[in-house]
């Protein structure tokens, strides 16, 4: 090679680095969320940014369980005290009933305020307002994960760039505002309103629909009231910060953990809604630890997976339930994968059941010798099962876990037992007919052939949309027009007045038009005797 290759090399080189180095944003990600699976969500979507040559930066509470080595984790960890108080609390929960869902969100109030608390202070720490004091800083997009903390929508505004919202839900009564998504009570079933597909909501179920989404709004409006406070507690030092109602104006799109066109509900969403479900799952796994891979490798007779969530301790159940779980467990031919956590005191020892703490939850599922999957039904683990092609037992505990169990369950994926009233005689028949009978895998297999057909990927779609805010410096031309508009005029319910009123005005006049006329054809002669006679 001569010189003038080389040269030319060079700069070919040269001139890639640059380009790249142009399109590379910086990106702030705000995920104080307490839950660990809200996290995984989160950073999985930051995750992709970095992959993609980004310069990402993000706030949490927790230590990601999901990263990347050019991710910059600013963490703001919660007191020992605290985590304490979210143990008891989850562990309180556990113990109750959780099934109806509008009872439990009422009563998960002072939980609610207590996880708000801690966000807020995350974001009066001083780490967190360096990065919008320092003058250095700049940032091509804010990336909030969205859960409870509108507020939060601030610190966009402090470092002047446009906002996304990541939410590990799907659009509901709670979320649609965020970008001004309708509301449509007559078909869109909310959360815990199971209806079969392709069916419609029966009157009585509309009813329940109606009002359960009422009570939605409510409980938002509470937890809104409070986030205003916070917003004052937060950024009201600073007067050149607009009005709390304007802040939670100003989002360019919300990726929403779910994916519509498989899973339904089939409901009208507006541009800005962006539908990245199973964001958090491989598109090709990784190899699983050793231990695991051999366990899963000497299944001869196929394994079972079974964790209860990242939030649930195993010793948050009662231990009596533990060991009725481990009397049917170890009975069965299957291997079975329990997660776990204190290994020094497990419910018993058994050659089929494997113990581990940490599970690399979607890359076991994603195995082929994975035949089923034992889940507290949280929207992570039922999107991972459905993507695998796995059926579930659902053993629900609280939050949305009751109500994913229940749709799972009416779209033929599985069955529910409740955890609270568990036995073991109903735990080993449901265990032997999902192991037996193969409706169950060829349902969510059909799903799962479905949920992946998509013409653009999760990540892609992240990776897009993403960039496409960068590049247009926000996106007010997405906006939806309900975020303008007040409750009255979103409902037309000052032009159904207006109507109402013509429609009385005019019964009045035809009645009296009518009454004159009759009067005059009928009664003439006796209406003049009667004005002559005073
Ligand atoms: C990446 O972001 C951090 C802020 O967390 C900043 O300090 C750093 O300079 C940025 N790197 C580049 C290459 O822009
Ligand atoms: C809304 O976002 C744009 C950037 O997309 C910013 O210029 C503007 O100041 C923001 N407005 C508020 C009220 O935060
Ligand atoms: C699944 O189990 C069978 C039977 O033990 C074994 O032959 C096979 O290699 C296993 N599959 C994998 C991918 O480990």
């Amino acid at each position: 090679m001569d010189r003038g290759s080389n040269r030319t090399v060079l700069l070919a080189l040269l001139s890639v680095l640059l380009i790249s180095g142009c399109q590379g944003g910086n990106i702030l990600g705000v995920f104080t969320s307490l839950s660990p699976s809200h996290l995984i969500i989160h950073m999985s979507m930051a995750k992709v940014l970095a992959e993609n040559g980004h310069n990402v930066t993000v706030i949490t509470a927790l230590k990601p369980v999901v990263n990347h080595k050019d991710i910059t984790v600013v963490q703001v960890p919660m007191s020992e005290e605290d985590h304490k108080h979210m143990s008891a609390t989850i562990a309180q929960f556990a113990s109750q009933d959780n099934s109806n869902m509008v009872i439990t969100m009422f009563r998960s109030m002072g939980q609610m305020k207590f996880m708000m608390d801690k966000m807020r202070d995350i974001m009066k720490d001083q780490r967190v307002k360096d990065l919008y004091e320092n003058k250095d800083n700049k940032f091509d997009l804010v990336m909030l994960g969205y859960f409870l903390n509108t507020y939060q929508l601030g610190i966009a505004h402090k470092l002047k760039a446009p906002v996304v919202v990541a939410a590990s839900m799907p659009p509901n009564e709670i979320f649609n505002t965020v970008v001004g998504n309708p509301s449509v009570a007559s078909f869109v079933p909310a959360m815990n309103m199971a209806v079969e597909r392709g069916q419609i909501m029966t009157f009585v179920q509309r009813v329940q629909n109606f009002l359960t989404n009422i009570a939605m709004k409510v409980f938002f409006a509470i937890l809104e009231n409070y986030n205003a406070n916070s917003y004052k507690e937060v950024y009201g030092d600073d007067p050149t910060m607009p009005p709390f109602e304007e802040i939670c104006k100003n989002v360019s799109l919300a990726f929403f953990s779910s994916h519509a066109l498989s899973e339904g509900p089939i409901r009208p969403n507006v541009p800005a809604v962006i539908e990245v479900g199973g964001i958090q799952i491989k598109d090709k796994p990784n190899p699983l630890p050793k231990q695991l891979a051999e366990f899963l490798s000497n299944a001869d007779n196929s394994a079972i997976l079974l964790s209860l969530g990242s939030n649930v301790k195993s010793s948050h159940l009662k231990s009596d339930t533990n060991n009725k779980i481990f009397h049917v467990l170890s009975k069965l031919k299957q291997r079975i994968i329990w997660k776990w956590e204190d290994l020094d005191n497990t419910p018993g020892k058994s050659d089929n059941i494997l113990y581990s703490k940490w599970l690399p939850q979607d890359d076991i599922l994603a195995h082929p010798n994975i035949t089923l999957f034992i889940t507290h039904a949280g929207k992570g683990g039922i999107t991972e099962a459905q993507y695998h092609g796995k059926p579930m037992l659902a053993l629900p505990i609280f939050g949305d876990q009751p109500s994913n169990a229940l749709r799972m369950v009416k779209d033929g994926f599985g069955l529910s037992l409740s955890l609270l009233t568990l036995e073991e005689q109903p735990f080993k028949e449901s265990l032997t007919e999902l192991l037996e009978n193969p409706q169950y895998t060829h349902k969510v297999k059909t799903f799962s052939a479905l949920y992946r057909d998509r013409p653009m990927s999760a990540r892609e779609s992240v990776l897009y949309w993403s960039e496409y805010v960068m590049r247009h410096h926000g996106a007010p031309h997405l906006q939806s027009p309900l975020m303008q508009m007040n409750f009255i005029a979103s409902n037309n319910l000052d032009v159904f007045a207006l109507l109402v009123t013509v429609l009385i005005v005019f019964i009045y006049i035809s009645k009296f038009v009518l009454t004159v006329v009759i009067k005059k054809l009928k009664g003439k002669p006796k209406n003049t005797d009667k004005l002559k006679k005073h």
